[in-house]
């Protein structure tokens, strides 16, 4: 069976652990091989630009340089991990990807989205993911659940009206890729997100 490329999104706090947890859980008890990955990150040298990106600092990025080296880790992540993968047969399973950089860049920092369109255009070619899923979650609740997580990065620092652009961008996205979105009403308990996701990809890809 051909590699499936699958992304998991959603702000802070919108439970992507338990919804990857899930869908490995699903894959390893159907014999599917895969390769569980995240973004920014998946490489060495992409998880260091990661540390970098999510670092509190005093010289933080500016919103053009935090665009650049998030593509430039997906270039990395790319060609390193998941176009090999992919080839070889595996699914893919991305914590994030390019939809990330719309919400965040794009509908947090307010960076054109023509100008992350050219990148992903240059960084990705073809690739983009065979399904997505986007647990929607108010930025409140979310925000409440990684506080309780312990030490903020730089983005869960953010204020709210930040989380609620980049929600507002995540509802433009499934609307606009309704083919590969899968909007899940993250306020569910985590049992029931677990076991809606479950039941799609068994749907979607006819599996045992
Ligand atoms: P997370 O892996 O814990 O969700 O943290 C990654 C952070 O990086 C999260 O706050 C969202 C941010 N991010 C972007 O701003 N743009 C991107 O393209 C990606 C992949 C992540």
């Amino acid at each position: 069976m051909k590699g499936r490329f699958i992304t998991v999104e959603g702000i802070e706090g919108a439970g992507k652990t338990t919804c990857m947890d899930s869908i490995k859980e699903l894959l390893t008890k159907s014999n599917i091989g895969y390769v569980s990955t995240r973004e920014p990150g998946g490489t060495l040298l992409a998880e260091k630009i990661r540390n970098l990106l999510l670092d509190v600092d005093e010289d933080p990025p500016v919103a053009l340089t935090e665009l650049l080296l998030i593509f430039a880790a997906r270039a990395q992540h790319i060609q390193k991990v998941i176009i090999p993968a992919l080839s070889d047969g595996l699914w893919v399973l991305c914590d994030r990807f390019t939809d990330a950089t719309f919400a965040y860049q794009g509908g947090g920092r307010g960076m054109e989205d023509q100008l992350i369109a050219e990148l992903e255009k240059i960084t990705q070619q073809a690739l983009r993911p065979d399904m997505t899923f986007y647990l929607d979650l108010s930025p409140e609740l979310g925000l409440a659940r990684a506080k309780k997580r312990g030490n903020l990065d730089r983005f869960e620092k953010e204020e709210l009206e930040f989380f609620n652009n980049v929600r507002r961008a995540y509802l433009r996205l499934a609307e606009k890729n309704r083919d590969r979105y899968i909007t899940i009403d993250a306020k569910n308990t985590e049992d029931r997100v677990a076991k809606e996701i479950k039941e799609i990809l068994i749907d979607r890809f006819s599996l045992k």
